[in-house]
């Protein structure tokens, strides 16, 4: 599953925890050049020493603004000369009733869950359209091939994802590039800490702490699609804890 990655120039979106941090982690460790980006920098530069990577490697990014994404997807090219992935995988998942009317909460899943993955979609595509490669993995969810009570702004977010990569991948074929759906189910990681319903973040943490199951599964997901040869594009991947029902 090593196979393709080392040397590849990944840039990783929402790198600083989770599931964004552990896939770095098996990058390095396979020989490929991640270049890390997310709000907290004290987390990135933290996890650069733990990987082995220069701190130039480090730019401290929020999605929602597009010129903060480009300049990371540019950093990328200014070390490396290329760009070979992104993981447009900065998300969050503050869960609550419509009724309740958490109206920031909305609007801020819709800033970073989908106009964040597209402004690393602009950042990278003028790059991977000169170079006639590339892949993009979006990161969507089993919660864009479903909806539930108490997260239906959050599974709007992640049904949009896999429409906007989708469309992607269907424009960008006649650019060699490669566009990948990534959706995990319940993984143990940051992902519950930021529900502001108190009762709502219980059930979830709940439902975590009896389901989740490491992150590893996802970046090992991430290195599967990557280590295909250049004509196999793996669109879609959908995964959960085995004893995951829904
Ligand atoms: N864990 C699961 O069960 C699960 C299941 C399905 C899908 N997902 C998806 O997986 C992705 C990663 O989540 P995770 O589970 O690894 O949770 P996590 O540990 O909370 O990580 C979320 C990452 O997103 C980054 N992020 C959030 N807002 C950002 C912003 N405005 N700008 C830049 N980065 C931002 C965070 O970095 P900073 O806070 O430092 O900016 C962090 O690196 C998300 O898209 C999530 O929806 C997770």
């Amino acid at each position: 599953m090593t196979d393709n990655i080392e040397g590849k120039v990944v840039v990783i979106v929402g790198a600083s925890s989770g599931l964004g941090a552990e896939t770095a982690r098996h990058l390095a460790k396979a020989g490929a050049k991640v270049v890390l980006g997310a709000r907290r920098v004290e987390r990135l530069t933290a996890l650069a020493d733990e990987i082995g990577v220069s701190h130039d490697a480090v730019v401290q990014t929020d999605v929602v603004d597009a010129a903060q994404v480009k300049a990371l997807v540019d950093r990328a090219v200014e070390l490396h000369a290329r760009i070979d992935v992104i993981l447009n995988n900065a998300g969050l998942m503050p869960h609550s009733p419509l009724e309740r009317l958490k109206i920031d909460d909305w609007n801020q899943m819709i800033d970073v869950n989908i106009k964040g993955v597209l402004h690393g979609i602009a950042a990278a595509l003028p790059y991977m359209q000169a170079q006639k490669s590339g892949q993009i993995i979006n990161v969507s969810s089993v919660a864009g091939h479903t909806v539930r009570p108490g997260g239906v702004v959050y599974s709007a977010t992640k049904h949009a994802v896999r429409v906007i990569s989708e469309g992607l991948r269907q424009e960008v074929k006649p650019h060699g590039i490669r566009v990948l759906t990534l959706s995990p189910g319940a993984v143990a990681t940051e992902l519950t800490d930021h529900i502001t319903e108190a009762d709502v973040a219980k059930g979830i943490r709940d439902f975590y702490e009896e389901y989740a199951i490491p992150a590893d599964s996802f970046a090992r997901c991430v290195l599967f699609a990557m280590s295909q040869p250049e004509e196999v594009d793996i669109n879609e991947i959908l995964f959960r804890p085995t004893s995951q029902q829904l």
